[in-house]
C-alpha cells in the first residue's frame, strides 16, 4: 500500500484524498476496522514492544493493523503499510522503535493535522495509536478534534507525561544511567575526582533524582528545583572535610550544563572535577524486564479501548494498574517530582 503512493505517485495524492475524504467535518465515529500505529518525538526502549502487542492483540481481534513510518511526518506523507502477527517477530527485546520516529514541526499547524487526517481516510485508519510524550500526544488530540480516534500510549524515557505515573523507556534509560554511572565512580574513586555527569531530562528531572538515589549521589541537580553554584562547592567542600575521596553530582540536562559545572567546582575546590554527558546512550538498547511488561500491557489495552469503542482516551498506569483517561483530560493533568525525595537523598551521602 505503502509503495502504491510514493515512489513519484504524490501528485496524484489530491485525487485519492478527494476520493476517500469524508467524514472529516462532521466528526462521527466511525466504525472501527483499520487500525494505524505511530511512534513518535524521541524514542525509547520498549517502543518496538508496544508496537509489538499492539499488532498482536490487534490482528486477534480482527483489526487491519497498520504502521506508520516516522511518526506524524510520515503520515503526512501517507507512509503507510500493513503489519501482521509475522512482521512483529524479533521486535520485543528490540531497542529503537522499527518504525522510526521524528519530531514533526508540520504536525503543529492546522493545515498538517488536516493533511494526516486525510491520510487516515485514505489508508482506511478508523483508530490512530500514538506512543509517545506529550508533544505527540498534542497531536493526537489535534487529530481527535477533527473526528480521526485516536489512542496514546506514553512512550518517553522522562518519564513527564503528567496523567501516568509510568512511561515506556523509562526504567531502560535509568538502569543504563545507573550503570555509566558505576563505571564512572570506579575511576573518579581511584584518582580521588569529582565526576559530573549530565542526565537527560530537559524540562523533567525524574531520571536524575532516582539515578542520583540509586548510586549515592553526593549532589543532584534538577531543573525543577532553583539552586546556586555555592551551595554545591560547600557541600563537596564537606564532604571532603569528613573523609570523602571522590564525589558524585547528578546534573539533569535542563538542570545545568555538566561541563561548566565540573570546571567551576574544580576551580573553586582545587578536586579535579571531569564532566560526563550520558546523552543518547540512555535512549537506546534492549528494553528491561519492567519496559517489556509495560509495554506489552499498555498495547494490548489500547486495542482493548477500540474494541469497547472507548475511543480519543490515553493509556495510563495509575495506582498499580494499567488503566485510560479522555484524551484532553489527560493532557491538562499535571504531576511534580517528589521533593521529599530529594530531601531523602541528602540523608544518604
Ligand atoms: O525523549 C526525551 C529526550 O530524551 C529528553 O530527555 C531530551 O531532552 C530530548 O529527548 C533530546 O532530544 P533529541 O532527540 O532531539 O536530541
Amino acid at each position: 500500500m505503502f509503495e502504491e503512493y510514493t515512489n513519484g505517485n504524490l501528485p496524484n495524492l489530491k485525487e485519492m484524498v478527494a476520493k476517500n475524504y469524508s467524514g472529516i467535518e462532521t466528526g462521527e465515529m466511525p466504525e472501527v476496522k483499520g487500525v494505524g500505529i505511530l511512534t513518535s518525538g524521541g524514542d525509547a526502549p520498549g517502543m518496538n514492544a508496544t508496537i509489538r502487542a499492539v499488532v498482536r492483540a490487534g490482528t486477534k481481534a480482527g483489526f487491519k493493523m497498520m504502521g506508520v513510518t516516522r511518526g506524524y511526518h510520515g503520515l503526512w506523507k501517507g507512509e503507510v503499510k500493513e503489519l501482521g502477527h509475522r512482521d512483529v517477530s524479533e521486535t520485543l527485546q528490540r531497542g529503537g522503535t522499527f518504525l522510526m520516529t521524528a519530531r514533526s514541526k508540520s504536525f503543529e499547524t492546522p493545515a498538517g493535522v488536516l493533511q494526516g487526517a486525510k491520510m487516515c481516510k485514505v489508508f482506511g485508519i478508523d483508530c490512530l495509536i500514538v506512543v509517545g510524550g506529550d508533544g505527540s500526544f498534542k497531536g493526537a488530540r489535534d487529530l481527535a478534534r477533527i473526528g480521526i480516534p485516536v489512542i496514546g500510549i506514553p512512550g518517553t524515557i522522562d518519564n513527564d507525561v503528567g496523567c501516568t505515573q509510568y512511561t515506556i523507556g523509562y526504567d531502560t534509560a535509568m538502569n543504563t544511567a545507573m550503570e555509566a554511572i558505576d563505571k564512572l565512580r570506579d575511576t573518579a574513586s581511584s584518582h580521588e575526582r569529582c565526576s559530573v555527569i549530565e542526565v537527560m531530562g530537559r524540562h523533567a528531572g525524574y531520571i536524575a533524582l532516582n539515578v542520583g538515589i540509586a548510586t549515592g549521589a553526593e549532589i543532584i541537580l534538577l531543573p525543577e528545583v532553583s539552586w546556586d553554584m555555592k551551595d554545591v562547592i560547600k557541600t563537596i567542600l564537606d564532604c571532603r572535610n569528613k573523609g570523602k575521596r571522590h564525589y558524585i553530582v547528578i546534573v539533569a540536562e535542563g538542570a545545568g550544563d555538566a561541563t561548566e559545572v565540573a570546571k567551576q567546582i574544580e576551580e573553586a575546590t582545587e578536586i579535579e572535577s571531569r564532566p560526563t554527558i550520558l546523552g543518547h546512550l540512555q535512549r537506546g538498547g534492549s528494553p528491561s524486564l519492567r519496559d517489556r511488561t509495560m509495554a506489552s500491557l499498555m498495547g494490548v489495552h489500547a486495542i482493548e479501548c477500540i474494541q469497547e469503542k472507548r475511543l480519543n482516551r490515553l493509556v495510563v498506569y495509575r495506582d498499580g494498574e494499567i488503566t485510560d483517561v479522555d484524551i484532553e483530560e489527560g493532557l491538562s493533568m499535571k504531576k511534580s517530582i517528589s521533593m521529599d525525595e530529594l530531601e531523602r537523598s541528602k540523608l544518604l551521602t
